[in-house]
């Protein structure tokens, strides 16, 4: 299996509900390396950048309006099928259909509020990499 690096974003609303720690602890139990790490406010270019894809959809509006509304914490994890792996312990986008134990189902509210992004595949994985962090800041292990 190949070693893999993957974005992930705590969301605004788990920083707020102040379980940083636990979704960290869940990465890093499941295998995945904490490589780079930084809390953030997004402004609204710098988080409507980062769905851009999104920008024809209704909830454009109000994605970027909750991703503005408090502090993120930006990661990348390394690992062993990182992506894929990260997905699975995310959980599906809307917590009320993410599996049992995922963190959505444990940590999320609703579809907007869903406590975590992970990235979707390799392409998405590189370009939402390097969005937030520059090569220095990123730590190989
Ligand atoms: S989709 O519908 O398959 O394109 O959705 P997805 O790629 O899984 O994620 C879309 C991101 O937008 C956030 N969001 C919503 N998605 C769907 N419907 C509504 N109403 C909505 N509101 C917000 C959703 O949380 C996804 O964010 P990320 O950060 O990518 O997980």
């Amino acid at each position: 299996m190949a070693v893999e690096r993957t974005l992930s974003i705590i969301k605004p609303d788990a920083v707020g509900k102040n379980v940083i720690g636990e979704i960290l602890t869940r990465f890093e139990k499941a295998g995945l390396q904490i490589v780079a790490a930084k809390m953030l406010k997004l402004d609204d270019e710098k988080a409507g950048g980062f769905y851009a894809e999104h920008k024809e959809r209704p909830f454009f509006g109000d994605l970027v309006g909750f991703m503005t509304s408090g502090p993120v914490v930006v990661q990348v994890l390394e690992g062993e099928n990182a992506i894929a792996k990260n997905r699975e312990l995310m959980g599906a986008t809307n917590p009320k259909e993410a599996d049992a134990g995922t963190i959505r189902a444990d940590f999320a509210e609703s579809i907007d509020a869903n406590a975590v992004h992970g990235s979707d595949s390799a392409e998405s994985a590189a370009r939402e990499i390097d969005y937030f962090f520059n090569a220095e800041e990123i730590c190989a292990r």
